[in-house]
């Protein structure tokens, strides 16, 4: 699985113990979304280009390097992928924030768009899409498809957990974007659920029902 990046760090490793624990409640929950996608970002980030400028210290002048050209958008799937903006967002304040909404047919499990508003033009962003649950691959797959008919082509996803069978689906859809996932589950129940997860990572972050 050459384009996809599992996380090893330890700290992420038991930051998604503690988010799979069903007593976790919902103000520790969300907070370690945001701390794993900080994480996860400094991980996925750490290509970004830089340029030499000439800045003063208080002592001479001398060059060193900032982040170059257009920075970072951050496309968070709602609405679990909002709760990773404020991790990735901690890391690059100047990155824009776009939104896609798609909703899942309980039946077919068939993702539909409901709202898309990337930040314009995309195309010379890197692009980092966040859902913190990649399971059948659809609605990743559907945001992809956006981003890239809006223009945009540099695109990384990031996922928290993911499952096996969706990750397959993404990587064959979109062989040309990086994944970096914190953990690869066992498989996907019969309701699309991530086996062993952590349950509904909207309604957890949310603390709604
Ligand atoms: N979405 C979730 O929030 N959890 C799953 O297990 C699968 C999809």
């Amino acid at each position: 699985m050459s384009n996809v990046i599992e996380m090893t760090h330890p700290l992420i490793q038991h930051k998604i113990t503690r988010l799979r624990d069903k007593n976790t409640g919902t103000a520790e929950f969300s907070s370690l979304v945001e701390e794993i996608a900080m994480l996860m970002g400094y991980e996925a980030l750490k290509d970004l280009p830089l340029e030499e400028i000439e800045i003063e210290t208080p002592i001479e002048t001398c060059k060193s390097p900032v982040i170059a050209g257009k920075k970072l958008a951050i496309v968070p799937i709602l609405r679990a992928g909002l709760g990773m903006v404020s991790g990735v967002q901690a890391l690059v304040p100047t990155a824009k924030i776009g939104h896609i909404g798609l909703y899942r047919d309980e039946v077919t499990h068939i993702p539909h768009e409901y709202y898309c508003k990337l930040p314009n033009p995309i195309s010379e962003r890197l692009i980092v899409v966040t859902d913190p649950m990649l399971a059948t691959g659809g609605s990743a797959i559907a945001a992809v498809d956006f981003i890239k008919q809006h223009g945009g082509k540099k695109i990384k996803f990031m996922a928290i957990i993911a499952a096996p069978e969706g990750l397959k689906k993404l990587q064959e859809a979109h062989p040309d974007i990086q994944i970096y996932v914190g953990h690869i589950d066992r498989e996907l129940n019969e309701n699309a659920y991530i086996c062993p997860g952590l349950g509904d990572a909207g309604d957890r972050i949310f603390g709604t029902k």
